[in-house]
């Protein structure tokens, strides 16, 4: 998805989810300082150790629940993808551009604690904890095709919730039209926000139009092969929308706003004539530098890649096509 031409980099205009997270934690350190009327040295070193451990107990938790997830009927039975292959072949641009960069570079990133940030057509915006949304919900594991648009397609057990279950709990309106997702800015620990050389203006944002988002077959993962969600893959929160393009799953999210109008989305604003916003994977409609007939399946064989032919939907026609009856297809690609 590389281009070549670098834009402008401006600044991001995220800033409230670590306003609000260094306040909070803050205001606990402070809280037990006055509580206790001790040095405050030696009761910071406390407050770190209490989130240390607090943060042990959320992952421990969240790993049994994942480790407990339900099978889902919505899975494939194809050969799924080596986990190696799964965690050191990425896109995640905020990490680097190259496929191993994402697996190279993200040891240091901090998914605890993790807020998210729910605006717009809905009664119930505000501030949300991951461990408040996640653990009620019954998890699932559901093994789907990955398919990107470069032309390299995997088969992943993810975990996680229906998408619209998580949605339906900040009531949307009937002026929600779509869902507009951004993901986490953090130059300090995501190298590739830093480049100078990077084609996007942070952070990387994506959208569904709200059917979409409510389909029963798209997932927000905290999880895959049975484990956490490793940092490269997205961590602690994703989308995963099987039947399109890859670059529609946006990874790491911190904001999800309920709009009106189709929102601005990353790649559909860098090459809206390479990449559009609904990126249905589409073997009749080319990328204008490469055909989309048929994909790279990874990990290659002895004797080279793997080739097979792409399916309308990415192989989810019978579930989602009834969502784009009468749409010209070619034209909104
Ligand atoms: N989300 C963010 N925030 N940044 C990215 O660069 N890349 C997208 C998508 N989500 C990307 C992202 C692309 S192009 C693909 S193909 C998938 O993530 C890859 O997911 P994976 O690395 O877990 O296989």
């Amino acid at each position: 998805m590389l281009i070549k031409q670098p834009l402008d980099i401006r600044p991001s205009d995220i800033t409230d989810e670590k306003v609000y997270l260094s306040r909070r934690q803050f205001m606990r350190s402070t809280a037990a300082v006055v509580a206790a009327g001790a040095a405050p040295a030696l009761l910071s070193q406390g407050v770190l150790a209490r989130e240390n451990a607090s943060r042990q107990v959320w992952v421990r938790k969240i790993e049994a629940q994942i480790a407990a997830a339900r099978k889902s009927p919505f899975s494939t039975s194809e050969e799924k993808t080596p986990f190696d292959d799964v965690l050191e072949y990425n896109n995640f641009y905020e990490f680097g551009t190259s496929k191993s960069d994402p697996y190279e570079n993200s040891e240091q990133f901090e998914i605890q604690p993790w807020a998210i940030k729910v605006e717009g057509a809905c009664h119930k915006p505000g501030t949300y904890h991951l461990e408040d949304l996640v653990k009620e919900s019954q998890l699932e594991e559901r093994i789907y095709r990955l398919r990107c648009v470069e032309a390299w397609s995997m088969v992943i057990p993810w975990v996680g919730i229906p998408l619209a279950s998580l949605l339906k709990r900040f009531e949307p309106t009937m002026n929600a039209k779509y869902v507009a997702f951004e993901t986490v800015v953090r130059p300090e620990q995501m190298p590739g926000q830093k480049s100078l050389f990077s084609s996007i203006d942070w952070p990387y944002r994506e959208g569904l139009r709200i059917d979409e988002a409510m389909h029963p077959l798209t997932l927000a993962a905290v999880g895959l092969y049975g484990k956490i969600l490793p940092n490269q893959n997205g961590a602690p929160i994703r989308l995963v929308v099987p039947w399109k393009y890859g670059f529609k799953s946006i990874k790491s999210i911190v904001a999800i706003r309920f709009v009106e109008e189709e929102p601005y989305t990353t790649w559909n604003n860098i090459a809206p004539n390479e990449y559009g916003f609904y990126a249905n994977v589409n073997p009749k409609v080319d990328h204008p530098r490469w055909s989309q007939k048929s994909e790279r399946r990874l990990p290659g064989g002895l004797f080279g890649p793997k080739r097979i032919e792409t399916q309308m939907f990415n192989g989810y026609a019978e579930q989602v096509a009834s969502l784009y009856s009468g749409m010209d297809l070619q034209a909104n690609y």
